[in-house]
């Protein structure tokens, strides 16, 4: 068989935070399966990138106060710590917002036009005003048309789960300036899946047996009913809405100014990007590359974003005359012990980072998620109490332990050089090696579970065969020598095999045992070698240590209380919000913050929320304001007292007059679960005017 060559890419993570667990165990289980290959003797080119595009990485660049460009480029600098930490073998990582995938992105659009996929349609949608930006479903909120709940999102609500348009909610407003959003149209671009075309390919590119069958069922649902997001239903697939208007941090629409591509658009070309920035760093031609007819195209992904890479991707390259994807892998989600939702403040999730930090293994981890990863689009769940039973029962106890049972007499004893293969070991070895090829298609298979399982019923054999043979008896009984070097020597060629089948999974240790075995890396078909009498291994010394509890209770444990450990680690959200990205001197010195005496107060009829407060600044003259604060107070409480004001906010034209300023209050993020506003109130003998600072 000539040799295989594969392209493998994991899914490009948002640029706009640093990895968590889920994206480390997408990458530990392609990188097993990458590593597997290449043991294979297979030739794979295994890249990713950070998926830098869309609306929401631009609005929080903007609240950073950096260029996206700049934001993103600080994501991708904290990167490798994660990658190298977790033995996880990218041959590259590159940006969505590379060069190649600007001149990628524009071409495969040029010939998708030039195939008649592209149409355009006037599309009417929500715009804000003050922002001057069509704004995405996710920022505009208001009042749910269902069950009435307040600053919900544009798309759903999050109490009553009620699926909508954005333009169905009651009082929408912008949730990046608060203004009230108008209707705006503008021309979008489409990519018509609809056409006959595209239909009949997907049908068949989707149900022709290569995907996981319950990933090909649900696909198969969209060619029958689609929802909408009104909730209505429509008969088959819809065309695809691929262009945003500007201001958007992406990639621009050939010859359509002011336009460019919606972030998932670009996103999947992103793998092809990054393939040929690797390509063109060694010199070689990506074009020769991808016309290779047996070249096999292979993505990792979670199922969260199955339609993109089932429907629109393999269409998109189809269509553009190029190779579509061999397959798409599917994963579940992990969940961290027992499903609970991770969240960063209760201190449950699995901070990877922090995993490293307190020395833990991270081939632990590669196991024990090995061990729990089969090749269907299931959860899987990462349970503590299981982790260290099966690291330390299983991986320790069975594996690491047929080493340290038979290596050390082999050192003291024969000075390191082995024997013959026992008589009664030739069976045991047998065993072992005639399992080679299943667990090598475990393994091709994506089944790591069984493959581990497999194993480690294999390490059961050879424990039984060192417990009947107990060398630590023979090593004390005359005339023994000879069986002791032989028994050891069938336990440490036993060991190797062992080795061949756990390295995809375990690539660290098993370097350190080539090393003390004084061998070169090991293949899978390496099983079918032996060490042979008189090979000389080295000294051993101990190759994995067992799994602590206090351990796994520091990396639970929830951060503690402190100033530095809240700014280290972001994990406290003070009145149920994080605190807002570090400011300067300068920036706050823009906000002239005064003392001002509520000279009147007065309800607004027509309006259950705002109270108008008449305020004297020392300016010789009084200014108005509405505020917010109707439910708490009464007006009449607040004639004579003092507060304090934003003095230089834009007065803003509202519907009950003009506004000149802003009162303080404090509230919680979450009005619903502690209600309550509490204005500001500075303390006796401060004057109207004075600035506070
Ligand atoms: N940027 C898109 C992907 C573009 S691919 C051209 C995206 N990014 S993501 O950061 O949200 O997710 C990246 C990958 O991590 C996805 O495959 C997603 O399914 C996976 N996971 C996110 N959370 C996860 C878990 N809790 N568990 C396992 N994988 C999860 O989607
Ligand atoms: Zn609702």
């Amino acid at each position: 068989m000539s040799q295989r060559r594969l392209f493998v890419t994991t899914a490009l993570p948002y640029a706009n935070g640093n990895f968590h667990i889920g994206h480390i165990m997408e990458y530990i289980q392609a990188d097993i399966w990458v590593r597997y290959q290449r043991m294979q003797g297979t030739e794979v080119h295994f890249v990713g990138a950070d998926d830098a595009h869309g609306a929401p990485i631009m609005i929080a660049a903007e609240k950073a106060g950096k260029t996206p460009q700049q934001f993103v480029a600080d994501i991708a600098a904290g990167r490798k710590p994660y990658l190298d930490g977790f033995h996880i073998a990218f041959d590259n990582w590159h940006s969505t917002d590379g060069p190649e995938n600007h001149a990628l992105a524009q071409q495969i659009y040029r010939d998708l036009k030039k195939a008649g996929l592209i149409a355009t349609r006037v599309v009417e949608q929500f715009f804000d005003p003050e922002k001057n930006m069509f704004l995405p479903d996710r920022f505009i909120k208001g009042e749910c048309p269902n069950c009435h709940a307040k600053d919900q999102y544009g798309d759903n609500c999050e109490v009553c789960g009620a699926v909508y348009a954005p333009t169905d909610l009651i009082n929408p407003y912008s949730a990046l300036s608060g203004a009230k959003p108008v209707l705006k149209s503008s021309e979008h671009f489409f990519f018509r899946l609809s056409d006959a075309r595209c239909v009949a390919f997907l049908e068949q590119w989707t149900q022709d047996g290569k995907l996981q069958p319950e990933v090909a069922n649900k696909v198969k649902e969209w060619f029958s009913v689609r929802t909408n997001p009104d909730g209505s239903t429509s008969e088959g697939l819809g065309d695809w809405d691929i262009s945003r208007d500007a201001p958007y941090f992406g990639i621009e629409i050939p010859d359509a100014p002011g336009k460019y591509f919606y972030v998932w658009l670009d996103a999947p070309i992103g793998y092809l990007a990054s393939l040929k920035n690797l390509l063109d760093k060694r010199g070689q031609s990506y074009d020769d590359y991808m016309a290779d007819p047996a070249l096999e195209q292979y993505h990792f992904i979670g199922k969260d974003i199955v339609t993109f890479h089932t429907l629109f991707w393999p269409a998109m390259l189809k269509f553009s005359g190029r190779k579509t994807p061999d397959n798409i892998f599917v994963h579940g989600f992990l969940t961290v012990n027992n499903g609970e939702k991770m969240s960063k403040s209760r201190g449950t999730g699995l901070d990877p980072l922090k995993y490293l930090s307190l020395g833990m293994n991270p081939e632990w981890l590669r196991y024990y998620l090995a061990a729990k990863l089969n090749a269907r689009n299931e959860d899987i769940d990462f349970n503590a109490d299981d982790f260290m039973a099966r690291v330390n029962s299983d991986l320790v106890g069975k594996y690491i332990n047929i080493a340290s049972r038979a290596a050390g007499f082999i050192a003291k004893r024969f000075g390191g050089r082995l024997g013959a293969i026992a008589p009664d070991g030739e069976g045991l070895l047998d065993l072992l090696r005639v399992q080679s090829e299943a667990i090598a298609s475990l393994f091709e298979n994506r089944d790591y579970a069984r493959a581990l399982r497999e194993t480690m019923l294999l390490a059961d054999r050879v424990n039984e065969y060192v417990d009947a043979n107990k060398p630590w008896e023979l090593a004390r009984q005359e005339g023994m020598d000879a069986r002791l070097q032989d028994v050891c020597t069938t336990c440490i060629e036993a060991f190797r095999l062992l080795t061949i089948y756990l390295k995809p999974v375990l690539p660290a240790l098993a370097a350190s045992v080539e090393a003390f075995l004084h061998i070169s890396p090991l293949s899978f078909a390496d099983a079918n070698q032996s060490l042979g009498a008189g090979h000389v291994i080295g000294d051993y010394k101990h190759l994995m240590q067992r799994v602590d509890i206090k351990q796994l209770e520091a990396l639970f444990e929830a951060p503690a209380l402190t100033e530095s450990a809240q700014s280290a680690t972001e994990s406290i959200a003070p009145g149920g919000e994080d605190i807002a990205p570090t400011i300067g001197i300068d920036d706050f010195a823009k906000i002239d913050l005064r003392i001002a005496k509520i000279v009147h107060c007065e309800a607004v009829p027509g309006s259950t929320k705002l109270l108008r407060l008449t305020l004297d600044v020392g300016e010789g003259k009084t200014r108005n304001v509405f505020s917010g604060i109707a439910s708490a107070y009464q007006p009449e409480d607040l004639i004579g007292q003092f507060t304090v004001m934003v003095a230089n906010l834009a007065p803003r034209k509202m519907k009950f007059g003009l506004s000149e300023g802003m009162v303080l209050a404090a509230s919680h993020a979450d009005e619903k679960a502690q209600p309550g506003i509490y204005v500001l109130h500075p303390w006796p003998g401060a004057e109207p005017g004075m600035r506070v600072r």
